[in-house]
């Protein structure tokens, strides 16, 4: 079995949450942390540290810890952000525009080229320097342009035939912000976001904490 399918989406989930504190830990330049350092920040036991980090190798020394450096490039890589990525939003409206005005994804790496409407009102505009253009020449544009990622920002009736369409167009990856679970191939990944399951778990509790 490859590592890929070793490891849990647990684990998986908490690598974006190390890869963050460790980069606040470098910009802090702190050079170097044990596990029960990073677990009093992070909030995960030092145990669950060094057992997900052992996932992928270890990483740490007895008697020394972690260098943060290396663990933070380490961790990016993992997660893939030793690379650069093209990404293209479908949907132009206040999330889409809100996304592609988000310039902290080309930091890491992610690229938003151009955005894609049916609304002749938003097509030619541009949301800083990135396009809006018309969903007929998306076909072309990917093709042309190498896209690695996609994100649906359209409205949920609309979001299965974007889906749809870009799976014709060869999209392997897409990021999906419409309340719907889209139907793809088995080799097309998609993750959902949705921030009002975030809320309601956010208002349960609220709700119980008065209780
Ligand atoms: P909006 O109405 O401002 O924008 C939607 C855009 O999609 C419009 O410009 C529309 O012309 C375009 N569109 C519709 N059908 C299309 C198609 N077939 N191809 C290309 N473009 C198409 O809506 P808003 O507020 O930007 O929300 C967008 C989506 O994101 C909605 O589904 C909304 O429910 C969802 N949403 C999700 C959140 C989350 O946490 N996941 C948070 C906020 C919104």
């Amino acid at each position: 079995m490859d590592r890929k399918n070793r490891i849990s989406m647990a684990v998986i989930r908490r690598l974006p949450k190390y890869h963050r504190y460790l980069k606040d830990l470098l910009e802090r330049d702190i050079k170097r942390i044990s596990s029960k350092e990073l677990s009093d920040i992070i909030g995960f036991t030092a145990s669950q540290i060094r057992q997900d980090l052992n996932n992928f190798g270890g990483f740490g020394q007895q008697g020394y810890g972690y260098n943060v450096e290396e663990l933070y490039k380490e961790i990016g890589k993992i997660l893939g952000l030793d690379k650069n990525y093209k990404i293209i939003i479908i949907g132009a409206g206040n999330l889409g525009q809100a996304l592609a005005n988000y310039t902290n994804f080309q930091k890491e790496g992610f690229h938003v080229d151009a955005m894609f409407d049916i609304n002749p009102r938003l097509i030619g505009l541009k949301i800083r320097d990135v396009e809006i253009m018309d969903m007929d020449n998306i076909e072309e544009y990917v093709i042309k342009n190498n896209v690695d990622m996609a994100i649906i920002c359209t409205n949920k009736d609309s979001a299965q035939d974007v889906a749809n369409k870009l799976v014709e167009c060869g999209i392997k990856a897409i990021w999906n912000f419409a309340p719907t679970d889209l139907k793809v191939p088995d080799d097309v990944i998609v993750e959902n976001v949705h921030l009002v399951e975030s809320l309601l778990t956010f208002t349960y509790l609220y709700k119980t904490s008065k209780e």
